[in-house]
């Protein structure tokens, strides 16, 4: 068992999937826990499981802030377990603290779009408070996600050549 004094071996480490709204992380999340046969945890569907409300409903009732305490918390009790896909929910490693954790305990992978393919998926999907005003937000986000090394552009591949390309990142950082 991996403990804060003694992190999981590099091959053990979980793979948290990150990157902004519509980049396509639940999706990559999935297949590599398939390909890789890993539990999943997308912290999304944890965060709405555990509450009982929809991500809307928790925004709307008690506010962003409250939002994010419950992403911070989750962040915090997943980091040091081993051997997860994580899929995180856009905003979570924008957090200082919640990205420095789980850049120090997993391998983490920030998925990349073009603002056209982020504007096409989140046309196609509902449920995200935060969508409105992505442009802005994903501006003021840019030096966060930046700050994380390893980066895969998800513009016009195909989900497999995606995963690919993240169990190769993630087999070379392994064996070093
Ligand atoms: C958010 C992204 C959403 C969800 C919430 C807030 C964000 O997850 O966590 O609506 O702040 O970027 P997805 O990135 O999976 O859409």
């Amino acid at each position: 068992m991996a403990t804060p004094d003694q992190p999981a071996g590099r091959g053990e480490r979980s793979i948290v999937i990150t990157g902004f709204m519509g980049t396509g992380k639940s999706s990559a999340a999935r297949r590599l826990a398939q390909r890789l046969n890993r539990p999943l945890i997308d912290t999304d569907d944890e965060i709405v499981r555990r509450a009982g409300l929809s991500i809307p409903e928790i925004f709307e009732r008690f506010g962003e802030a409250h939002f994010r305490g419950l992403e911070r918390d989750l962040c915090r009790e997943l980091a040091g377990q081993p051997g997860l896909v994580i899929a995180t929910g856009g905003g979570m490693l924008v957090n200082d603290d919640c990205r420095a954790l789980m850049l120090k305990s997993a391998f983490v992978v920030c998925l990349d779009a073009s603002p056209a393919t982020i504007r096409r998926r989140l046309g196609e999907a509902s449920g995200r408070p935060l969508a409105a005003n992505w442009e802005a937000l994903l501006a003021q986000r840019q030096s966060a996600y930046a700050a994380i090394p390893v980066h895969v552009d998800t513009t016009r591949k195909p989900l497999w050549q995606v995963v690919e390309e993240i169990l190769r990142l993630w087999q070379s950082a392994s064996s070093r």
